[in-house]
């Protein structure tokens, strides 16, 4: 029997893709790369803005043909909008046969088994899973496989669920509330995972730097660093995404400290504007971001620094707009994810009423992309003939304008690189090589090993 897992959306989603590969592996499954050489298909879908949502509706519509020509084969979906919209979805995909929300994971080998006995008994009943499980009675899955081994870098669910209320964000309403995974638990996984060759790990969660704080006996995320560090031999460590409220200086010192601690910090600010952050309930201000910004680049001064944002909240006016714009180039962000703000059933921010027009988000969202491209630009000229630290994680697949590269890797910066190297290239992936840069694009570098 074959499975095909189409993912959407975000990390999170990846890592719950990985943990139904794996409980489908132990029921007989294999992999398809197709939809239609498929015995069941899974979509796990994203519902963070509208247009994530309406391209799984597409998506559903175009495999309608392959389930009707097939009444054996099984399709479900999982995720975000399966959570959002439970039963809703079977009155307009009326062939799903498994509605399932991210709590009901572990429940998957039951749930195809129970669809396979219903379609033996030339019966259907669709299942619709969509309970949160408790805070006590979550499980959180160690994801290691067999083919982690050789693999470079991994990541590490660390925590589920999001306790902030930001009044744009459907996080909360289809995750659940936070629950932190056990420390002992997440040193135990990165020590097995270096073990099997692992040299770069990401701690992953909505807002990691929460970490432990609504959990009475368990450790800060502050130190669960700093245990990694001291107990693993992990090479490099990130982590994402943080919340800047949650940013305090015991955090920053940790960057003066842990020479793990890779240097990049994915600081998603959302506005420039003090009057919009309150409106989304973000619980900072531009001043207490730039702030953080200035004690970060005090004891890492190489410190990349990335973004994410909204355009076009309700409410934002040119000059919050303006405001942004001004802070992007005062940070310097070395990337930044935009987006137009999306209407989120159920949000506190649902209840604005949105004076923006789709068309001046747009414009805006237009204006901040180019503006950020000048600013990653001129951050990558500054690295150009530098030599600097690349851990080699795949060979490249493609050459950039005719210089043919051959090995792709990250700085600890997290920025791409391309890397170039003569005849006698040897097995590099794997390896931390010094890397001369020679060409610096706004996504990305090429450079030569020294
Ligand atoms: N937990 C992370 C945080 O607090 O920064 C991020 C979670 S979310 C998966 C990633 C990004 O999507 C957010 O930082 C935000 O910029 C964007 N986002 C969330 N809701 C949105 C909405 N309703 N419209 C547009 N962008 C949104
Ligand atoms: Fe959403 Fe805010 Fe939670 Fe991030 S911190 S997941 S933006 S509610
Ligand atoms: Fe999307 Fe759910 Fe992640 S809404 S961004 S898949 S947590």
């Amino acid at each position: 029997m074959k499975a095909f897992i189409k993912t959407y959306g975000c990390q999170m989603n990846e890592q719950d893709s990985l943990q139904m590969k794996g409980l489908l592996t132990r029921i007989g499954y294999v992999g398809a790369s197709e939809p239609f050489d498929a015995d069941l298909i899974l979509m796990v879908t994203c519902s963070i803005r509208e247009k994530a949502v309406h391209k799984v509706y597409s998506d559903l519509g175009r495999l309608r043909p392959l389930v009707e020509n097939n009444p054996n084969r099984i399709i479900g979906l999982a995720g975000c909008v399966a959570q959002q919209e439970k039963e809703n979805l079977l009155k307009r995909f009326p062939f799903l046969d498994l509605v399932f929300g991210p709590d009901a994971i572990g429940r998957l080998p039951e749930m195809v088994d129970s669809v396979r006995r219903s379609r033996e008994e030339k019966k259907r009943r669709p299942i619709v899973e969509t309970r949160f499980s408790s805070r006590k009675d979550f499980e959180f899955v160690n994801l290691i496989a067999q083919d982690d081994e050789g693999k470079v870098k991994a990541y590490v669910t660390i925590q589920k669920g999001c306790d902030n209320i930001c009044s744009f964000c459907i996080v909360p309403s289809v995750r659940g509330s936070e629950v932190s995974r056990p420390s002992d638990d997440i040193v135990k996984e990165v020590r097995e995972l270096v073990s099997l060759g692992v040299k770069e790990v990401t701690l992953l969660g909505q807002n990691v730097n929460s970490y432990g704080k609504k959990f009475p006996g368990e450790i800060s995320f502050v130190r669960l660093l700093r245990r990694i560090a001291a107990e693993t031999d992990i090479q490099r460590l990130r982590f994402t995404s943080s919340h800047p409220q949650d940013v305090g200086d015991d955090l920053v010192e940790c960057y003066a400290d842990l020479k793990v601690l890779c240097s990049h910090f994915h600081l998603p600010v959302q506005s420039g504007s003090n009057k919009v952050l309150a409106a989304m309930r973000r619980y900072y201000t531009r001043e207490n971001y730039l702030d953080i910004i200035r004690k970060l680049k005090g004891v890492r001064p190489d410190i990349a620094i990335t973004t994410d944002l909204i355009v076009g909240f309700p409410g934002e006016t040119e000059e919050d707009f303006r405001q942004t714009l001004g802070l992007v180039r005062e940070v310097g962000f070395d990337l930044g994810y935009s987006f137009v703000y999306s209407q989120r059933p159920g949000t506190k921010a649902a209840r604005i009423k949105d004076d923006v027009t789709l068309a001046e988000k747009e414009t805006r969202l237009g204006i901040l992309q180019a503006l950020q491209t000048e600013v990653a630009q001129s951050k990558n000229n500054a690295l150009l003939h530098k030599v600097v630290e690349v851990l080699v994680e795949k060979e490249d697949d493609f050459g950039q304008n005719l210089i043919t590269t051959r090995w792709l890797g990250r700085t600890s910066s997290n920025k791409i690189v391309h890397i170039s190297i003569g005849p006698a290239a040897r097995e590099l992936i794997g390896e931390t090589v010094a890397v001369r840069i020679t060409k610096a694009n706004p996504y990305s570098l090429v450079g030569e090993v020294v």
